[in-house]
């Protein structure tokens, strides 16, 4: 006999006793998204994997060990997005929507790494992410800052600190990078094996090693915010003003470089102490060079994604009595049931009835004595029940209150509707 089938790791299923949270989280970033002017994309979950190795990057962690990547029946190499900045880049310049036009998008789905699963790390997770396409200026960068700050507000989340950093441009990154990497060549010896693997290759990524030795020679490395030109510098101390004006702290941190690729001026990320190694609500940043690099007109943007898993966990903590915002399961307002079997059809049409009326309605299923009925209409949790066929005439039902003491009454099958309305507010 074969083992009973369970879901992938890191692959979670989410129930119908968390998903009232989960709607209220998406909802909300919904209407935040649109209250700023955003527009929603949606893009396929697969897309060619080139499209991630060229815009992430093909030696980071997220390319070289995340991907789920696998050859097509055709022999395509598809992959499972694990994030969807480059399907937006790619989606806005194949329709045409970033050519000599500025674009301000939303998104939100599931994304998929093939990380090691912990709390608040999963290997199918969502995301929401705002992009703008077409401003170079930091009103914009602090205009995605904004949005973010106002969905944690609208949550109710306090307790997120803002974490700052520039990486200036393309070429004082480049600087930056080599300057780097000839420093933590000279301490060779002493770095842990991950970081001397990712020396040549991808040295920013040592910036946030989590080996003790390591630590102590990265906190005396060299700091990008001493490679800055002029226009960089004036770019981040515009967004430091506008971000202070619109009240929202944060703290620069030089060492934040992100794991992607294609950044290029400021970033940020949005970190919480309550959920453990997994700090990162939300991160993003500048990157101006992506709609180039993929073979568009130079096009600046700016954008972020965050967690909902960590959202939702932040909201619900798993485990706890406590939940913050204990959003209740969706409840029927009506159960019908039949006292008996030829008066079945009859219960499901007044069930399509009390539906057009915006009821929602459960209609009995599977036959059973009407005691029986009526113990599920009561562990359904609706107000009323609806019993077709209990007197002679098929063009009455009884209507009887659930949770009320209230009279049970027979009403004709015409009136219902009206009567519903009346009643059940
Ligand atoms: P990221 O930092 O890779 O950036 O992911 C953004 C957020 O997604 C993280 O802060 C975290 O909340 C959530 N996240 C990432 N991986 C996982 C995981 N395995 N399990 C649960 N949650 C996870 C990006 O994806 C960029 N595309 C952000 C961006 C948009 N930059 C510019 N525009």
């Amino acid at each position: 006999m074969s083992a009973k089938i369970q879901s992938v790791r890191g692959m979670r299923d989410i129930l119908p006793q968390s998903v009232a949270a989960w709607h209220r989280v998406e909802q909300t970033l919904r209407e935040v998204g649109w209250a700023y002017g955003y527009q929603e994309i949606r893009t396929p979950i697969v897309e060619k994997a080139e499209l991630f190795a060229h815009s992430i990057g093909d030696q980071t962690d997220i390319v070289e060990k995340e991907m789920y990547a696998f050859a097509d029946r055709g022999g395509e190499i598809l992959a499972l997005r694990p994030e969807a900045t480059a399907s937006t880049v790619r989606a806005g310049m194949q329709h045409g929507l970033l050519h000599n036009q500025r674009q301000r998008f939303w998104y939100m789905g599931p994304m998929f790494r093939r990380e090691r699963p912990q709390q608040g790390r999963y290997r199918q997770f969502h995301q929401f992410g705002a992009e703008a396409f077409g401003w170079a200026d930091a009103d914009m960068d602090a205009e995605v800052i904004r949005l973010s700050h106002r969905i944690w507000a609208r949550l109710g989340l306090r307790g997120l600190r803002l974490q700052l950093n520039t990486l200036g441009s393309p070429r004082i990154k480049a600087a930056y990078r080599q300057d780097l990497h000839d420093y933590l060549a000279r301490q060779h010896a002493h770095l842990d094996a991950d970081s001397r693997r990712r020396l040549a290759r991808n040295p920013l990524r040592i910036l946030d090693s989590k080996d003790a030795r390591t630590r102590e020679i990265v906190a005396a490395a060299p700091n990008i915010l001493d490679f800055l030109d002029r226009p960089a510098q004036q770019h981040f101390a515009e967004l430091h003003e506008l971000l202070r004006d619109a009240g929202i702290k944060f703290d620069i941190n030089a060492k934040l470089v992100r794991g992607l690729d294609y950044y290029t001026g400021p970033v940020f990320e949005w970190v919480t102490t309550e959920l453990g190694a997994q700090n990162a609500v939300c991160a993003g940043g500048r990157y101006d060079g992506l709609v180039a690099l993929r073979g568009g007109a130079p096009t600046p943007a700016v954008g972020f994604a965050l967690g909902l898993e960590r959202l939702v966990e932040l909201i619900q903590p798993p485990g706890t009595g406590d939940a913050r915002m204990l959003a209740e399961p969706r409840r029927a307002d009506i159960y019908v049931a039949y006292a008996k079997p030829d008066a079945r059809l009859g219960a499901a049409r007044i069930g399509e009835q009390l539906r057009d009326a915006n009821y929602t309605v459960i209609n009995h299923c599977g036959g059973r004595k009407l005691t029986a009925q009526m113990k599920r209409a009561d562990a359904s949790g609706a107000r009323l029940a609806v019993i077709a066929g209990l007197g002679a005439d098929a063009h009455k039902v009884q209507v009887k209150w659930l949770r009320e003491a209230r009279a049970q009454q027979e009403i004709s099958v015409a009136e219902l509707t009206d009567w519903c309305a009346r009643n059940l507010q």
